[in-house]
Protein backbone atom coordinates (compact mmCIF):
# COMPACT_ATOMS: atom_id res chain seq x y z
CA UNK A 1 0.00 0.00 0.00
CA UNK A 2 1.20 3.78 -0.70
CA UNK A 3 0.31 6.51 1.68
CA UNK A 4 1.09 10.14 0.24
CA UNK A 5 2.80 12.43 2.37
CA UNK A 6 3.97 15.96 2.12
CA UNK A 7 4.79 15.35 -1.27
CA UNK A 8 5.87 12.03 -1.59
CA UNK A 9 3.97 8.70 -2.39
CA UNK A 10 5.50 6.67 0.37
CA UNK A 11 5.11 3.14 1.46
CA UNK A 12 2.24 2.83 3.78
CA UNK A 13 4.63 1.27 6.40
CA UNK A 14 6.50 3.70 6.76
CA UNK A 15 4.52 7.04 6.24
CA UNK A 16 5.47 9.12 9.10
CA UNK A 17 5.09 12.81 10.14
CA UNK A 18 7.11 14.66 12.27
CA UNK A 19 6.99 14.27 16.71
CA UNK A 20 5.99 18.02 16.50
CA UNK A 21 3.39 17.94 13.91
CA UNK A 22 0.38 20.35 15.75
CA UNK A 23 -2.16 17.96 14.64
CA UNK A 24 -0.51 15.06 16.72
CA UNK A 25 0.37 17.52 19.65
CA UNK A 26 -3.04 19.83 19.80
CA UNK A 27 -5.53 17.79 17.26
CA UNK A 28 -4.90 21.00 15.65
CA UNK A 29 -5.84 19.87 11.87
CA UNK A 30 -8.93 18.67 9.36
CA UNK A 31 -9.85 15.71 7.39
CA UNK A 32 -12.40 14.54 5.18
CA UNK A 33 -12.90 10.86 4.12
CA UNK A 34 -14.70 9.85 0.64
CA UNK A 35 -15.91 6.62 -0.72
CA UNK A 36 -14.69 5.31 -3.56
CA UNK A 37 -17.42 3.79 -5.30
CA UNK A 38 -16.68 1.84 -8.77
CA UNK A 39 -12.94 3.70 -9.35
CA UNK A 40 -14.44 7.32 -8.62
CA UNK A 41 -14.78 9.46 -5.90
CA UNK A 42 -18.28 10.18 -4.74
CA UNK A 43 -18.93 13.51 -4.21
CA UNK A 44 -15.28 14.66 -4.10
CA UNK A 45 -16.93 18.42 -4.95
CA UNK A 46 -18.79 18.66 -1.93
CA UNK A 47 -16.46 16.84 0.36
CA UNK A 48 -12.96 19.54 -0.79
CA UNK A 49 -15.92 22.51 -0.34
CA UNK A 50 -16.59 21.13 3.65
CA UNK A 51 -12.92 21.20 4.08
CA UNK A 52 -12.21 24.38 2.66
CA UNK A 53 -14.64 25.33 4.92
CA UNK A 54 -13.14 23.66 8.03
CA UNK A 55 -9.66 24.95 6.99
CA UNK A 56 -11.09 28.29 6.40
CA UNK A 57 -12.59 28.36 10.15
CA UNK A 58 -9.35 27.44 11.72
CA UNK A 59 -7.44 29.44 9.73
CA UNK A 60 -5.29 26.99 8.22
CA UNK A 61 -4.03 27.61 4.32
CA UNK A 62 -4.50 24.81 1.82
CA UNK A 63 -1.64 22.56 1.68
CA UNK A 64 -1.50 22.73 -2.10
CA UNK A 65 -4.20 23.76 -4.69
CA UNK A 66 -7.64 22.04 -4.76
CA UNK A 67 -6.88 20.97 -8.13
CA UNK A 68 -3.73 19.39 -7.32
CA UNK A 69 -5.73 17.64 -4.22
CA UNK A 70 -7.69 15.74 -6.47
CA UNK A 71 -5.04 14.69 -8.54
CA UNK A 72 -3.21 13.73 -5.58
CA UNK A 73 -6.18 11.85 -4.28
CA UNK A 74 -7.00 9.73 -7.61
CA UNK A 75 -3.20 8.70 -7.67
CA UNK A 76 -3.51 7.15 -3.95
CA UNK A 77 -6.53 5.75 -5.17
CA UNK A 78 -5.24 4.12 -8.43
CA UNK A 79 -1.53 3.61 -6.86
CA UNK A 80 -3.44 1.32 -3.97
CA UNK A 81 -5.92 0.02 -6.91
CA UNK A 82 -9.33 0.76 -4.85
CA UNK A 83 -12.38 0.23 -6.94
CA UNK A 84 -14.46 0.39 -3.74
CA UNK A 85 -13.35 1.86 -0.34
CA UNK A 86 -12.42 4.70 0.83
CA UNK A 87 -9.57 7.95 0.47
CA UNK A 88 -8.76 9.69 3.69
CA UNK A 89 -7.05 13.15 3.68
CA UNK A 90 -5.95 14.98 6.38
CA UNK A 91 -4.65 18.66 6.64
CA UNK A 92 -2.96 19.94 10.24
CA UNK A 93 -1.08 23.49 10.47
CA UNK A 94 2.31 21.95 10.34
CA UNK A 95 5.10 21.32 12.41
CA UNK A 96 6.46 23.84 15.05
CA UNK A 97 8.33 24.02 18.08
CA UNK A 98 5.31 23.21 20.84
CA UNK A 99 2.87 26.55 21.91
CA UNK A 100 -0.63 26.89 21.89
CA UNK A 101 -0.76 29.84 19.65
CA UNK A 102 -0.42 30.01 15.74
CA UNK A 103 3.20 29.35 14.78
CA UNK A 104 4.98 32.74 13.44
CA UNK A 105 6.19 32.83 11.14
CA UNK A 106 3.44 30.39 9.48
CA UNK A 107 4.63 26.94 8.37
CA UNK A 108 3.29 24.66 5.78
CA UNK A 109 0.15 22.62 6.63
CA UNK A 110 0.72 19.13 6.59
CA UNK A 111 -1.11 16.76 4.19
CA UNK A 112 -1.51 13.16 4.29
CA UNK A 113 -4.30 10.91 1.89
CA UNK A 114 -4.48 7.06 2.55
CA UNK A 115 -6.65 4.51 0.32
CA UNK A 116 -8.35 1.34 1.30
CA UNK A 117 -10.60 -0.71 0.26
CA UNK A 118 -14.02 -1.89 1.56
CA UNK A 119 -14.93 -5.43 2.91
CA UNK A 120 -17.59 -6.33 0.54
CA UNK A 121 -18.75 -9.18 2.85
CA UNK A 122 -19.34 -6.55 5.63
CA UNK A 123 -21.46 -4.43 3.11
CA UNK A 124 -23.34 -7.31 2.50
CA UNK A 125 -24.19 -8.74 6.02
CA UNK A 126 -25.64 -5.13 6.97
CA UNK A 127 -27.49 -4.97 4.17
CA UNK A 128 -29.31 -7.80 4.83
CA UNK A 129 -29.16 -7.53 9.08
CA UNK A 130 -28.88 -3.74 9.68
CA UNK A 131 -26.78 -2.55 12.61
CA UNK A 132 -27.75 -2.15 16.33
CA UNK A 133 -26.98 1.59 17.99
CA UNK A 134 -26.75 2.37 21.30
CA UNK A 135 -27.08 6.28 22.84
CA UNK A 136 -24.93 8.29 25.13
CA UNK A 137 -24.80 11.81 26.07
CA UNK A 138 -23.11 14.27 23.70
CA UNK A 139 -20.10 15.50 25.61
CA UNK A 140 -18.44 17.22 22.90
CA UNK A 141 -17.48 21.04 21.92
CA UNK A 142 -19.86 23.65 20.05
CA UNK A 143 -18.34 23.59 16.72
CA UNK A 144 -18.71 20.12 15.59
CA UNK A 145 -19.46 21.35 12.45
CA UNK A 146 -15.83 21.66 11.31
CA UNK A 147 -14.62 18.22 10.69
CA UNK A 148 -11.44 18.70 13.05
CA UNK A 149 -9.32 15.34 13.89
CA UNK A 150 -10.23 16.12 17.68
CA UNK A 151 -12.16 13.32 17.65
CA UNK A 152 -11.83 12.14 21.48
CA UNK A 153 -15.41 12.62 22.31
CA UNK A 154 -16.12 10.23 19.41
CA UNK A 155 -13.81 7.91 20.18
CA UNK A 156 -15.04 7.42 23.26
CA UNK A 157 -18.33 6.99 22.10
CA UNK A 158 -17.42 4.51 19.71
CA UNK A 159 -15.94 2.59 21.81
CA UNK A 160 -19.14 2.65 24.49
CA UNK A 161 -21.00 0.94 21.30
CA UNK A 162 -18.37 -1.78 20.42
CA UNK A 163 -18.32 -3.40 24.23
CA UNK A 164 -22.20 -3.08 23.56
CA UNK A 165 -21.92 -4.87 20.93
CA UNK A 166 -23.51 -2.21 19.09
CA UNK A 167 -22.15 -0.49 15.49
CA UNK A 168 -22.80 3.00 15.74
CA UNK A 169 -23.49 5.37 19.12
CA UNK A 170 -26.08 8.40 19.11
CA UNK A 171 -25.31 10.60 21.08
CA UNK A 172 -28.16 13.45 22.28
CA UNK A 173 -28.27 16.58 23.65
CA UNK A 174 -28.75 17.99 27.19
CA UNK A 175 -32.52 17.52 25.89
CA UNK A 176 -32.61 14.45 25.27
CA UNK A 177 -32.11 15.24 21.37
CA UNK A 178 -30.01 12.57 19.44
CA UNK A 179 -27.37 15.07 17.34
CA UNK A 180 -25.67 12.22 15.67
CA UNK A 181 -23.79 9.54 15.34
CA UNK A 182 -20.18 9.19 16.50
CA UNK A 183 -18.96 9.09 12.91
CA UNK A 184 -22.67 9.37 11.21
CA UNK A 185 -25.59 11.15 10.65
CA UNK A 186 -29.01 10.42 12.36
CA UNK A 187 -32.57 9.74 10.64
CA UNK A 188 -35.35 7.82 11.36
CA UNK A 189 -38.67 7.26 9.00
CA UNK A 190 -42.07 8.60 10.41
CA UNK A 191 -45.20 6.22 10.19
CA UNK A 192 -46.17 8.42 6.91
CA UNK A 193 -42.72 8.06 5.79
CA UNK A 194 -41.21 10.84 6.31
CA UNK A 195 -37.63 11.29 6.65
CA UNK A 196 -36.21 13.82 9.82
CA UNK A 197 -33.35 14.92 10.67
CA UNK A 198 -31.49 16.87 12.55
CA UNK A 199 -31.78 20.36 11.02
CA UNK A 200 -27.43 21.08 9.96
CA UNK A 201 -27.20 25.11 12.05
CA UNK A 202 -26.68 23.27 15.24
CA UNK A 203 -24.83 20.30 17.19
CA UNK A 204 -23.91 18.18 14.38
CA UNK A 205 -21.72 17.81 11.29
CA UNK A 206 -23.39 19.05 7.85
CA UNK A 207 -23.02 15.46 6.06
CA UNK A 208 -22.02 15.07 2.38
CA UNK A 209 -23.71 11.67 2.55
CA UNK A 210 -26.97 13.72 4.31
CA UNK A 211 -27.14 16.03 1.60
CA UNK A 212 -26.76 13.56 -0.97
CA UNK A 213 -29.89 11.65 0.37
CA UNK A 214 -32.05 14.96 0.67
CA UNK A 215 -31.80 15.63 -3.36
CA UNK A 216 -32.37 12.09 -3.85
CA UNK A 217 -35.56 12.48 -1.48
CA UNK A 218 -36.45 15.86 -3.80
CA UNK A 219 -35.92 14.33 -6.89
CA UNK A 220 -38.19 11.22 -6.11
CA UNK A 221 -41.22 12.73 -4.05
CA UNK A 222 -39.82 11.71 -0.31
CA UNK A 223 -40.48 14.09 2.41
CA UNK A 224 -38.07 15.12 4.53
CA UNK A 225 -38.38 17.29 7.93
CA UNK A 226 -35.18 19.02 9.05
CA UNK A 227 -36.06 18.92 12.99
CA UNK A 228 -34.37 17.25 15.81
CA UNK A 229 -35.95 14.17 17.67
CA UNK A 230 -35.66 12.48 21.21
CA UNK A 231 -34.31 9.04 21.39
CA UNK A 232 -37.45 8.28 22.67
CA UNK A 233 -39.21 9.30 19.59
CA UNK A 234 -36.73 7.30 17.24
CA UNK A 235 -37.15 4.53 19.55
CA UNK A 236 -41.37 4.33 18.72
CA UNK A 237 -39.86 5.46 14.60
CA UNK A 238 -41.17 3.23 11.71
CA UNK A 239 -37.33 2.72 10.80
CA UNK A 240 -34.31 4.49 11.76
CA UNK A 241 -30.50 4.51 9.43
CA UNK A 242 -27.26 6.02 9.34
CA UNK A 243 -25.34 7.95 6.51
CA UNK A 244 -21.83 8.75 6.13
CA UNK A 245 -19.37 8.43 3.56
CA UNK A 246 -17.94 5.18 5.16
CA UNK A 247 -21.67 3.79 5.68
CA UNK A 248 -23.44 5.28 2.62
CA UNK A 249 -27.18 4.53 4.44
CA UNK A 250 -27.00 1.78 7.46
CA UNK A 251 -30.21 0.53 8.69
CA UNK A 252 -30.65 0.63 12.40
CA UNK A 253 -32.65 -2.59 13.62
CA UNK A 254 -32.09 -1.69 17.02
CA UNK A 255 -31.77 1.40 19.58
CA UNK A 256 -30.48 0.52 22.72
CA UNK A 257 -32.37 -2.64 24.14
CA UNK A 258 -35.71 -1.48 22.13
CA UNK A 259 -36.03 -3.36 18.50
CA UNK A 260 -37.19 -1.38 15.52
CA UNK A 261 -40.24 -3.07 13.85
CA UNK A 262 -39.77 -6.61 13.49
CA UNK A 263 -35.86 -6.04 14.19
CA UNK A 264 -34.85 -6.00 10.30
CA UNK A 265 -33.96 -3.30 8.02
CA UNK A 266 -36.81 -1.34 7.00
CA UNK A 267 -38.01 -0.94 3.47
CA UNK A 268 -37.19 2.67 2.80
CA UNK A 269 -33.82 2.51 4.33
CA UNK A 270 -32.89 -0.65 2.34
CA UNK A 271 -34.70 1.45 -0.96
CA UNK A 272 -32.15 4.43 0.07
CA UNK A 273 -29.05 2.12 0.47
CA UNK A 274 -29.83 0.52 -2.97
CA UNK A 275 -30.27 3.06 -5.31
CA UNK A 276 -27.68 5.22 -3.31
CA UNK A 277 -24.94 5.12 -6.01
CA UNK A 278 -28.22 5.28 -8.86
CA UNK A 279 -26.78 9.08 -10.03
CA UNK A 280 -23.03 8.80 -9.35
CA UNK A 281 -21.20 10.57 -12.03
N1 LIG B 1 -17.33 10.76 9.51
N2 LIG B 1 -21.20 13.22 11.61
C1 LIG B 1 -19.97 12.96 12.07
C2 LIG B 1 -19.64 13.34 13.47
C3 LIG B 1 -19.02 12.35 11.23
O1 LIG B 1 -17.79 12.11 11.68
C4 LIG B 1 -19.39 12.00 9.91
C5 LIG B 1 -18.45 11.35 8.94
C6 LIG B 1 -20.71 12.29 9.48
C7 LIG B 1 -21.18 11.97 8.09
O2 LIG B 1 -20.61 12.84 7.14
P1 LIG B 1 -20.38 12.39 5.64
O3 LIG B 1 -21.70 11.91 5.11
O4 LIG B 1 -19.93 13.63 4.97
O5 LIG B 1 -19.36 11.30 5.68
C8 LIG B 1 -21.58 12.90 10.36
C9 LIG B 1 -16.31 10.15 8.68
C10 LIG B 1 -16.84 9.19 7.68
C11 LIG B 1 -15.25 9.57 9.59
O6 LIG B 1 -14.94 10.24 10.55
O7 LIG B 1 -14.72 8.49 9.32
Amino acid sequence: RIAYVNGRYVPHRTAKVHVEDRGFQFADGVYEVCEVFAGNIVDVTRHLDRLGRSLSELSIDWPVTRAALVAILREVVSRNRVVNGLVYMQVTRGVSKRDFGFPTPSVPSTLVVTSRSASRAAAEKITEEGVRVVTTPDIRWERVDIKSVALLPQVLAKQFARSNGAAEAWMFDKDGYVTEGASSNAWIVTEDGTLVTRPAERGILRGITRAAIMDYAAAHGIKVEERAFTVDEAKHAREAFITAATAIVTPVVQIDETVLGNGVPGSVASALRAHFHDDVE
